[in-house]
């Protein structure tokens, strides 16, 4: 089915959510903030990465962006206009330390500081996210997250950002879905640094898990009631038919892709059959890392957007299991099925696994191509649609019982969509890339109303 045949959904209200749900949209700091070489920002893999032929499908890169760096002051009167009482952006290492073993920059930190301040002052909470992909070159340089150092870095710039800000900002996010990170970056390769080593990817997730275990108890000592946790990226799994060659690489890419991470931080170390199935390819691990690892978080951030169909795929790498496109089912711009129900199926499967705690969604949302109309309007119903459904299947889950306790949609602006460059729109606002003008879209229109109970 179209979107343009599926009828209006029902709407839900806010007031079917707890009266101090927190109601937010994310970002993150290289998809918005441009001024790439201002103030003493250095090189960061995504700049690297999308200066190379073929990286980035339409040749783009962050460097103005939505020039979010000058500009935040308008895009957070969007996000206090909207009725939001949160905001969840990502620090810009790079904008932090300009060399290894540097010390920090002081408008890097001005910046920030000065971010934090117009976020409060419009009524928006600040949830910070420390490592949202930007990796400063250097590092990457030195061999990035797969060598050792980086986690000593990643401390380093943990311990500044948070004696800087923890008196403003309580909410921290050590790090943006360490998949993605790991295997997308260093073993598929479509995402900075690039790389395409199994092996490397899989010490990448390690150290990323032991620089998050590490910071948690850091970012405790110098934030006066942090709270502290992780984002990941997570899907429902579904096998591609009931025979049991495609139930078992069901089996095997959920063992990577989900109790991979979810097992070591909830203390249950890398699943066993996991370890056996990748052999040569598992990371060094270093006497206490699984118990930094599994250090206690006062919540857990998940990022919602798609479910995957597995089938048994021989010779498929790196486990014998592929992830097939969708079918005949409704799908995003993307090309991302639709399924809001996978929501609350994913979300009362994380509860009965682990019993989290808090969870956040800390992203959700969808991508479609928008048209601006002769009015200046742009109403993009299949986004309004996604989000109403969604927040619906979010609904559904609280009453079943999963302690759901905030949602942030991405993205508050169009933005640099990664390998996709700017071919791709998730923003609740429009970006005229030309002009920087800002709109805000039909479903930002929607998410208004509905936070503001109008
Ligand atoms: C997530 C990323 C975010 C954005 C959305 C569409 O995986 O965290 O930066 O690109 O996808």
């Amino acid at each position: 089915m179209t979107t343009a045949n599926r009828p209006e959904p029902a709407a839900p209200a806010r007031s079917d959510f707890a009266s101090d749900f927190l109601w937010g949209c994310a970002t993150s700091s290289y998809q918005i903030e441009g001024a790439g070489s201002v103030d003493g920002r250095v090189e960061s893999i995504w700049d690297r990465f999308a200066a190379t032929p073929g990286k980035v499908r339409d040749g783009s890169s962050g460097a103005v962006a939505c020039d979010h760096y000058h500009r935040w002051p308008e895009d957070f009167d969007i996000g206090r206009d909207m009725g939001l009482n949160a905001y969840r952006f990502s620090i810009a290492w790079p904008r932090i330390f300009g060399e290894a073993g540097g010390q920090p920059n002081q408008k890097g930190l001005d910046f920030y500081s000065r971010l934090v301040d117009g976020m409060l002052e419009r009524g928006l909470q600040p949830w910070a996210t420390l490592y949202h992909w930007d990796l400063p070159q250097y590092l990457q340089d030195r061999g990035g997250w797969a060598n050792r150092e980086t986690v000593d870095a990643f401390l380093e710039f943990a311990d500044v950002m948070t004696r800087r800000l923890g008196e403003r900002v309580k909410h921290w996010i050590t790090h943006n879905e360490p998949w993605c990170t790991a295997i997308i970056g260093n073993f598929e390769g479509w995402h900075a640094p690039g790389l395409t080593d199994f092996k490397t990817a899989l010490q990448v997730a390690h150290h990323v898990l032991v620089s998050h275990g590490k910071a948690v108890p850091l970012i405790r000592a110098n934030v006066p009631d942090a709270q502290v946790g992780i984002a990941l990226s997570l899907h429902p799994l579904r096998a591609a038919s009931s025979k049991p060659e495609d139930l078992a690489a069901m089996e095997r890419h959920d063992g990577l892709r989900y109790r991979w991470f979810l097992d070591p931080l909830h203390g249950r170390g890398y699943p066993q059959a996991t370890l056996d199935a990748i052999g040569d390819a598992a990371p060094t691990i270093l006497p206490g890392d699984m118990e930094a690892i599994a250090v206690d978080t006062d919540f857990l951030g998940v990022n919602y957007y798609f479910p995957e169909t597995i089938a048994h795929a021989p010779g498929h790498a790196p486990l014998d299991a592929e992830v097939l496109p969708p079918g005949e089912v409704e799908t995003t711009a993307m090309g991302w099925e639709v399924a809001p129900q996978g929501l609350a199926e994913l979300l009362l499967r994380i509860e009965k696994d682990y019993h989290p705690g808090p969870i956040y969604i800390t992203e959700n949302g969808s991508c479609y191509e928008d048209s601006v109309d002769a009015g200046g309007e742009i109403d993009d119903v299949g986004r309004r649609h996604y989000l109403m459904r969604h927040l619906a299947s979010l609904r559904a889950a609280i009453a079943d019982g999963v302690p759901v306790k905030g949602y942030f949609a991405w993205s508050l602006l169009d933005n640099f969509e990664w390998a996709e460059g700017y071919l791709r729109r998730f923003g609740l606002t429009h970006i005229d890339y030309d002009t920087q003008q800002r709109t805000l879209k039909g479903s930002g229109k929607w998410y208004r109303s509905f936070l503001r109970q109008e």
